[in-house]
């Protein structure tokens, strides 16, 4: 992608987002914002039976690249597990958004992702302590 061709990717996410909104029952659902600026942009998302991201969706107030990148990030984790999700880098991210692009703004380009690996993390984390604590009432 070049330079033009990134911009141009950016501003259709940001005129025609993608997953803007709400979802019901969410499993995560988390509010992300940076220092320095007054911008919250929301995460939900929704794990199926398998395992696999179900659905998801973002919302909130923000700078031109942060709300794009929410749009892109909401498609880039389609299907994924919350370990591939959680293993998903800020890098990985700022490549495909265009790094030459983002690259000024790091902090608005990787708020949405951050926001949602937090959220998933949790998620994870109670996912976890609930299997235990199943596991335990088998023991004993
Ligand atoms: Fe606030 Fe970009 S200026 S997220």
């Amino acid at each position: 992608m070049n330079r033009q061709e990134a911009i141009d990717f950016l501003l259709d996410h940001y005129e025609n987002p993608r997953n803007q909104g709400e979802i019901e029952h969410p499993d995560v659902n988390l509010n992300g914002g940076n220092p320095g600026c007054a911008d919250v942009i929301s995460m939900q998302a929704r794990f199926g039976e398998d395992g696999k991201l179900a659905e998801i969706a973002w919302d909130g107030e923000g700078c031109t690249i942060s709300r794009a990148a929410a749009s892109y990030v909401t498609e880039m984790v389609q299907g994924l597990s919350p370990a591939e999700i959680e293993n998903i880098t800020f890098e990985d991210l700022m490549n495909q958004l265009g790094r030459e692009v983002v690259m000024t703004r790091p902090t608005c380009a990787t708020l949405a992702l951050g926001t949602l690996k937090k959220g998933v993390h949790e998620y994870d984390m109670r996912q976890r302590a609930d299997n235990a604590d199943y596991s335990d009432t088998h023991q004993h």
